[in-house]
């Protein structure tokens, strides 16, 4: 009974899965397009999903046995296969129309500060409302508001970005000894608070931050220092006693601005050998920012269509680095490593030493007309 699969068919491409899995699972078997977008479902979190209605699928055909479609859109996260079961994804206009629908809700009352935001580049309701979003809002009325709380000293949140999946509860429900914050209140004025402003300051709880799908919780050691675009994120790992000390560096030149786990191309927590899940402990994540502290085991694989690829590795990606200069002739520089010519900082200030977020004073005064000379210098 144990090695008993079931056939499922999503999009026309047909999976044969064990029992219990969820249609996600059987999509993310297949990978590329088919597999619907996930803002709640964590895999590594249990109990995650059924939160955003992101994921929403059509079943055209419920089973071998009940061939009867499934009346209404289900989520997929939280649907498991029946044998014979036929779905649809992107292949469904009703589908395709649910997500509009899901991504114009959640960004109701979602800020549009991506230019300000850290986790731009790498936000998955930014990635979805390039693909399922409108180009303009219908909604008229006031955005929520709240009153800014400190959670402690390494976590910012910004709850007016938070979209309540539910990922940071669980996850410090799931790995720290005593969860200290939660959702709280109902509808329009539920939001994530430390309850008794508690500072959450578990060993582990730094990785609400890699769950996080959008900016609502970020790092305060790397806030407003860099865009993640402009970093360049390698793998590295030490002798940690406290977890797996498996982590990706998002470096700059030589500095260590951020440290996070190694996320998988779900935008989830990898997965070690043993199965376990390769968390990371605050002491990697916020006190190790030397490259002395890692041993670096090479860059990255970045997905080429991600914002974080961009200009990165040229030479190491196209391994030509004479068409590069054939490409943009005397300052290949430019190309190469764009932050060391760029002037954008103040040449004596390390921007990943200093304490807090930069601020206008860590940057050269005329930094926007010293950017625009450099636009202005590429496309020459
Ligand atoms: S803070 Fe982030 S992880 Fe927590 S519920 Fe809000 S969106 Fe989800
Ligand atoms: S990912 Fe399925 S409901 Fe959120």
């Amino acid at each position: 009974m144990s090695d008993q699969k079931f056939k499922v068919t999503i999009d026309n491409i047909t999976v044969e899965v064990a029992p219990g899995t969820t249609i996600v699972q059987a999509a993310r078997l297949i990978g590329g397009d088919v597999v619907p977008p996930t803002m709640c479902y964590y895999s590594k979190l249990e109990g995650s999903g059924g939160k955003c209605r992101t994921c929403l699928v059509e079943v055209s055909k419920g089973s071998e046995k009940d061939p009867r479609p499934m009346p209404k859109l289900v989520a997929s996260c939280r649907t498991t296969v029946m044998d014979g079961m036929e779905v649809k994804s992107i292949t469904s206009d009703k589908v395709l129309d649910a997500r509009k629908g899901v991504t114009e809700f959640l960004l109701l009352n979602h800020p549009l500060d991506c230019p300000v935001c850290d986790q731009a580049g790498e936000c998955d309701l930014q990635n979805l409302s390039y693909e399922h979003g409108a180009a303009s809002t219908r909604y008229d009325f006031k955005r929520r508001t709240f009153e800014k709380e400190d959670i402690g000293p390494y976590i910012q949140l910004h709850m007016t970005r938070c979209i309540l999946c539910y990922r940071c509860v669980y996850t410090a429900n799931q790995l720290t000894d005593k969860r200290e914050h939660g959702v709280l209140d109902r509808g329009d004025h539920s939001a994530i608070s430390t309850c008794i402003g508690k500072a959450l300051d578990n060993e582990f709880i730094g990785n609400v931050i890699d769950v996080c799908p959008v900016g609502a919780l970020t790092d305060k050691t790397f806030r407003f220092k860099n865009r993640v675009w402009f970093t360049k994120p390698v793998d590295a790992h030490r002798d940690c006693p406290t977890c797996s000390g498996r982590v990706r560096l998002w470096m700059r030149g030589d500095e260590v601005f951020r440290v996070t786990a190694r996320k998988d191309e779900y935008g989830e927590v990898e997965s070690l050998e043993n199965g376990k899940t390769a968390w990371i402990c605050n002491t990697c994540r916020f006190e190790k920012k030397e490259t002395k502290d890692w041993v670096i085991e090479g860059p990255t694989k970045v997905n080429r269509h991600s914002v974080i690829s961009q200009g990165h590795y040229v030479n190491a990606v196209n391994g030509q680095p004479k068409l590069i200069n054939d490409v943009i002739g005397k300052d290949p520089k430019l190309l190469l490593d764009i932050h060391k010519i760029s002037d954008v900082n103040r040449p004596e200030i390390d921007l990943s030493q200093i304490e807090g977020p930069a601020h206008s004073d860590d940057f050269l005064p005329n930094q926007s007309t010293g950017t625009m000379k450099q636009i202005g210098k590429l496309g020459e």
